[in-house]
């Protein structure tokens, strides 16, 4: 048991997916999993561990943002031996190109500042995806039939964004959506030796203002559990 994590030693499988919403990794363990066991509900972050394909997998929230996905994602490296975690989530759309329901995987993702920022003082470091889950979740991606564009992202602090100026800027620079939490997981991946990978979704688009309602959000959602789950186990 960590600070933050209830479960017991051995009780985390090597491969994490990590929605924000632990809601949805219940929902996601219940649908996807075979035999899923909740292995930690501290704070009301829930974990579960269970098989898919005959592979072990625990489905564990990450919470609203890197100063939260960093808590969880340090004490899953370090105490719990994970190997390779998989953010899925969602992102609003920072081109005219990208759609709501369109899936974006992150090969990079720039930031203002992330949990790890300190450590780097003048560097500007640079997270990227794990080579081999991106390239087999664009493979599972193309299989499914969904539209899919893999870029680099932006991993904001700030949902409610008083410089509009600063996503002008990633727009004008290819960025292809926004969210808030894959460069710090990419960062601890590359720290602890570990692979990581961001899958997407698009639920809102910044320069239409569109959104996805409830329902939609969730077949998006499974679609989005599935191509993580292959990308993990090609
Ligand atoms: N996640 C989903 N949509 C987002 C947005 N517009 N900004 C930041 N994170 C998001």
């Amino acid at each position: 048991m960590t600070i933050h994590i209830g479960a017991k030693p051995g009780d985390i499988a090597e491969t994490v997916l990590m929605p924000g919403d632990p809601r949805r990794a219940k929902w996601a363990a219940e649908q996807f999993l075979t035999d899923p066991v909740c292995v930690n509900d501290l704070r009301g972050m829930l974990g579960y561990t269970g098989t898919w394909n005959g592979n072990r997998v625990t489905i564990h929230g990450s919470g609203m943002g890197m100063p939260s996905l960093s808590i969880y994602a340090n004490e899953l490296l370090r105490d719990y031996g994970a190997k390779t975690l998989i953010r899925i989530g969602s992102t609003g759309a920072m081109q005219p190109h990208v759609g709501l329901r369109d899936l974006v995987i992150a090969m990079t993702c720039s930031s203002v500042s992330t949990p790890s920022s300190t450590i780097f003082r003048e560097l500007s470091f640079a997270p990227c995806a794990d080579y081999g889950l991106l390239r087999a979740a664009a493979d599972a991606a193309a299989d499914k039939g969904v539209a899919t564009h893999i870029g680099g992202i932006y991993s904001s602090d700030t949902f409610y964004d008083e410089r509009p100026d600063l996503n002008e800027q990633m727009t004008r620079h290819g960025i292809l959506a926004v969210e808030m939490e894959a460069a710090e997981l990419y960062t601890l991946a590359a720290r602890h030796g570990a692979r990581a990978l961001a899958v997407l979704t698009v639920s809102d688009h910044l320069i239409t203002g569109d959104a996805l309602e409830g329902r939609e959000r969730e077949s998006s959602f499974a679609d989005m559990v599935q191509i993580a789950l292959t990308a993990a186990f090609p």
